[in-house]
């Protein structure tokens, strides 16, 4: 294609993506679908690499993710970015009026109220209508860099086409929906990986990564709270947010300017149940004096400005009765108990159920049924047992016994080291850990098998067509044509049809090319998540150097301690899981590294061996040993005859180069580890 027309192309598909972004995400209006969306931005993505000069920091093709940060930089900001001081009473709201009006010395004054958003503080520049960079609130005065991950949210303008300020400063909250802070938790436990504890934790984890690919996949978003600007003529807060809202910025609608302290009382109680049927987490309210000028005359304390302060809710909370503990058995065998409990209204929802844990957490709060309990929803979405109200309790209530054998299948439990749950060990025949394993096999992270549900994967078991996930690949169209299965629970009885084979069949099939890491990820060996099989199966290359490696060789591999190694060890000891591995083998899966994907990965290091010693400029020691391992080498911690390299950072003692040069090993700077990779 000729360069000018490609150029026009680009600067089209760009304007068109960024009016759609606009729409979609700060107006919450759809004009194409996501496919035509979809199809748009992979027409400006293959552009834009076959015509590289007209890159751009603000095109929306950059929100897709990409770079890496190895190190985020320290910025300082242009004026502290200050915490609000908190309130938790009517009273104390009484009091900051009350100061603020001895201070201005007038009798009324308007204020702005917002909700506080659960998130992450950030400072956005833009100078000429664009994008210049993003950064944390850090310690208040100065923070890091994270344009690369920021620009990934799609609600935050990178190009603004209304006049603006020739520079000017947004400061926002960068926050994840309940729902997609749902949808990563699952994915997370779904990995074996530890899941974040609120949507903030999650938000600012996010945040701080490395690699934007996976930050974009986040769907993080951001509301925009505050405009910094010099010789600006707007004279009140409200109208900044009107005017940030004008020029594209994702301002939320619940703010709402107030005449007096009681309106801001009446918003403070409007929003105190509202709240928790949004899509968004919020701990309390802002109140701000509308008046800038005002503002700036009442200043700030060295923490907080005196013109604006938060009320916060108090967690909510409900008394209900315990009516029975249900123990649930999750696919690696993990015991977990269930508070089944009266239905009772909280923050918005009814909740029937709580999550009890452990053992150690039912001793904790010492736990009986019948039991009044204190259940509270606060910052967090899943309700959990706060306390007991003992004064409650019926004098002949007992303490509660957990459970000895396996609700499922009657084994014994068993509590390993000092973990803290109960475990089923009959792992290959208790029912609900079969279900599990098969669930976890065939999800998309793993064999990505479509078409077969739970209610499936029962029907199949029921009628004892599989017993395990080796048996899946067995299965044939007459085995399961009119198979019946329920869709829900509680549905009526269908029957597979004839369509519905033949795709279950095809997606076996096509599982057998899965990876092998997907494949190890989905053999479901206890901590090893998908991250983990990934690293392991670059190591070990196939599963029978895993399986015959030493519990030194796997806690080699980075980022594998002694807790996973010992999980593999065990794993692999089981006569009944080799014998697994090796009916999956006959049935032709994947059990060893792709040569071809090793080979894209410019294997430039494969087999040689290094020892690294010091500390270097470009890499920290884990990103050094993983470039080593990722590009086929190995990384030992002593010089030996096999070693090839040794490879020196700063600081490096003078014992291992002269050890090197008695052994005839190499030497290698950092410089020229660079140039060889
Ligand atoms: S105004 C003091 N407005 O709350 C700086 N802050 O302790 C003025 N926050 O981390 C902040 N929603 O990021 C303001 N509508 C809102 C807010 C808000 C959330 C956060 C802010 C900071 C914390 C203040």
């Amino acid at each position: 294609m000729d360069k000018n027309l490609a150029k026009q192309k680009i600067l089209l598909l760009r304007k068109e993506l960024e009016y759609h972004n606009q729409l979609y995400y700060n107006k919450h209006k759809n004009e194409i679908s996501d496919y035509e969306y979809d199809q748009k931005m992979n027409n400006l993505i293959d552009l834009e690499k076959k015509f590289p000069e007209f890159n751009s920091m603000n095109s929306p093709s950059i929100r897709v993710g990409g770079k890496i940060t190895r190190e985020f930089k320290t910025i300082k900001h242009s004026s502290p970015m200050l915490s609000l001081s908190n309130t938790y009473s009517e009273e104390e709201i009484d009091d900051f009026d009350k100061r603020v009006k001895k201070i201005l010395k007038i009798n009324e004054i308007e204020y702005t109220c917002e909700l506080k958003f659960d998130g992450v503080a950030l400072s956005i520049i833009y100078s000429k209508g664009k994008f210049v960079r993003a950064v944390t609130r850090g310690d208040g005065k100065k923070g890091d860099e994270i344009s690369n991950n920021v620009i990934t949210i799609k609600s935050l303008p990178l190009e603004i086409n209304n006049d603006t300020p020739e520079y000017f400063e947004v400061r926002g909250e960068v926050f994840l929906s309940k729902l997609n802070f749902e949808r990563i938790n699952k994915l997370k436990i779904k990995n074996n990986e530890i899941a974040f504890s609120n949507p903030r934790n999650a938000a600012s984890g996010s945040l701080k990564m490395q690699n934007s690919s996976i930050v974009s996949k986040r769907n993080l978003n951001c509301y925009i709270y505050s405009l910094i600007c010099e010789n600006s003529n707007i004279k009140t807060h409200e109208k900044s947010l009107n005017y940030l809202k004008k020029i594209g910025f994702n301002i939320p609608d619940t703010y709402k300017k107030c005449n007096s302290i009681n309106d801001v009382k009446k918003y403070i109680q409007s929003w105190k149940n509202k709240r928790f049927s949004l899509g968004v987490e919020t701990d309390g309210i802002v109140i701000k004096v509308n008046n800038l000028y005002y503002q700036k005359i009442l200043g700030n304390t060295s923490k907080s400005p005196r013109w604006a302060i938060a009320y916060k809710y108090k967690a909510e909370n409900s008394k209900t009765k315990i009516i029975d503990i249900k123990y649930q058995v999750g696919r690696t065998g993990a015991i977990t108990p269930v508070a089944i409990l009266n239905p009772v209204q909280l923050s918005g929802s009814i909740v029937k159920r709580a999550s009890l844990h452990n053992s150690n957490e039912i001793k904790r709060l010492d736990i009986r049924i019948n039991d009044t309990v204190i259940i509270e929803k606060g910052g967090e979405i899943i309700p959990k047992i706060t306390g007991v109200e003992i004064n409650k309790r019926a004098i002949n209530s007992s303490i509660l016994a957990f459970i000895t054998s396996c609700p499922a299948c009657g084994t014994p439990l068993k509590k390993i080291d000092k973990q803290a749950n109960h475990y089923c060990l009959n792992h290959n025949k208790c029912k609900p850990q079969i279900l599990g394993k098969i669930e976890h096999f065939i999800s998309k992270s793993a064999m990505n098998i479509e078409h077969i549900g739970p209610e499936t994967i029962k029907g199949l078991l029921n009628n004892n067509i599989i017993k395990d996930i080796s048996d899946l690949y067995k299965i044939q169209y007459e085995n399961i044509i009119n198979l019946e299965f329920k869709i829900n629970k509680n549905d009526k009885i269908r029957s597979l049809k004839n369509k519905s084979c033949k795709n279950i069949l095809t997606s076996i099939k096509n599982s057998k090319n899965q990876p092998f890491s997907n494949l190890l990820f989905g053999l479901g060996i206890r901590y090893v998540g998908k991250t983990t099989a990934e690293k392991l199966t670059s190591y070990f290359k196939n599963i029978d150097t895993l399986i015959n490696a030493s519990f030194d060789e796997i806690i080699f591999v980075d980022e594998i301690g002694d807790k996973i190694a010992d999980s593999i060890i065990s794993y692999f000891s089981n006569k009944e899981n080799l014998k697994l591995i090796k009916r999956l083998k006959t049935s032709g899966l994947i059990f060893h590294e792709n040569q071809s994907k090793n080979e894209s990965n410019e294997n430039k290091l494969r087999d040689l061996n290094f020892v690294i010693s010091g500390t270097f400029t470009n890499y920290s020691r884990e990103e050094i040993k993983n470039e080593i391992i990722i590009n086929g080498g190995k990384v030992s911690s002593s010089l030996s005859s096999k070693t090839n390299y040794l490879l020196t950072g700063k600081n490096i003692g003078p014992k291992k180069e002269i050890k090197a040069i008695e052994l005839n090993i190499k030497i290698l700077s950092e410089k020229d580890f660079i140039k060889m990779i």
